[in-house]
């Protein structure tokens, strides 16, 4: 029997904008997903979304991933076991994460040789097949852990402080609103380009403070972010309640983190603050993480 797992993720900086090809800066967070696999007469998807057989309806990720696999193995069949930490379908990377530590696991159990760069490539693969349409994001920086500058594939230093992430807990469709940043963009594109460049710029201008570990710069420069996003049309009110929760109880920057419209905020913060932080996120009746970036991208644990 073979255990892998891989971590989920927050933007930094750069959502959106790296849809036209801009550059963004996502970081690995402590909350992994584990993949326990092992031969067996028949295939077998066990989560906490249910038991099936290979099923594109359930276990999409899985599904397409054994297909995948089955081009490099003779798999005949697998029982596959799925234990997450990372919220489901909140931006956080959770598609992912199942994805690339599926991956893994199968390459670990039927000897395949991958190395980490095929890894993502599969995944990303996977996930643009599922999706219709994905960037790379996810599944490199779930494949590889630490801090990392996409589309350039470049590691930045670890970030050494607390992640606050709150989540809405409303759902959001990426695919929805990546296709209202880009009605908006055709309608108004010497607005909007120059916001996209801006953010992509941003990223850029971060990279030197992310390696010198300058919380208080790298939050000024989050919350400009912030306001870029907010500017394209993919915050809302829940989302600016748990920002200004965070911010007001001292966090060095909070942001949406992913498509927006629902999902999940990340904060930046002194350990010392994290806690208040995530208690004031409580408060407004969202729920709260705290959690760390990891240096571990996918890892076979047993
Ligand atoms: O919400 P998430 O984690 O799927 O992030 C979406 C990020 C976008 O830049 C909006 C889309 C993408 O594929 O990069």
């Amino acid at each position: 029997m073979i255990t892998c797992s891989a971590p989920g993720k927050v933007y930094l900086f750069g959502e959106h904008a790296v849809v036209y090809g801009y550059s963004a800066i996502c970081c690995a967070i402590d909350l992994r997903t584990r993949v326990q696999v092992e031969i067996s007469d028949t295939t077998i998807i066990e989560s906490s979304l249910g038991i099936t057989g290979p099923d594109l309806q359930t276990h999409p990720y899985i599904t397409r991933v054994i297909e995948k696999m089955q081009d490099l193995a003779d798999i005949k069949g697998v029982h596959i076991k799925i234990e997450s930490e990372i919220p489901v379908g909140s931006g956080l990377g959770s598609s992912a994460a199942v994805t690339i530590a599926s991956i893994q696991a199968l390459n670990e159990l039927f000897s395949c040789k991958l190395g980490l760069e095929d890894i993502a490539i599969i995944g990303h693969d996977v996930e643009r097949q599922v999706q219709g349409n994905a960037s790379p994001t996810d599944t490199y920086v779930s494949t590889m852990g630490g801090v990392v500058m996409i589309p350039e594939r470049k590691k930045l230093n670890a970030l050494d402080c607390s992640i606050v992430v709150g989540n809405t807990g409303k759902f959001s469709s990426t695919k929805e609103l990546v296709a209202n940043v880009a009605r908006l963009r055709d309608e108004f594109p010497d607005i909007i380009d120059p916001i996209l460049t801006s953010i992509g710029d941003m990223s850029h201008i971060a990279e030197e403070h992310v390696n010198n570990g300058d919380y208080s710069t790298i939050g000024k420069l989050m919350n400009v972010n912030q306001g870029l996003l907010d500017a394209i049309g993919v915050g809302g009110a829940e989302l600016s309640a748990l920002v200004y929760a965070a911010r007001s109880t001292g966090a060095y920057s909070a942001k949406i983190t992913g498509a927006g419209g629902g999902g999940c905020i990340v904060a930046l913060a002194e350990n010392n603050d994290a806690e208040n932080i995530a208690q004031a996120i409580r408060d407004t009746g969202a729920e709260a993480i705290i959690t760390r970036n990891t240096h571990k991208g996918v890892r076979l644990e047993s």
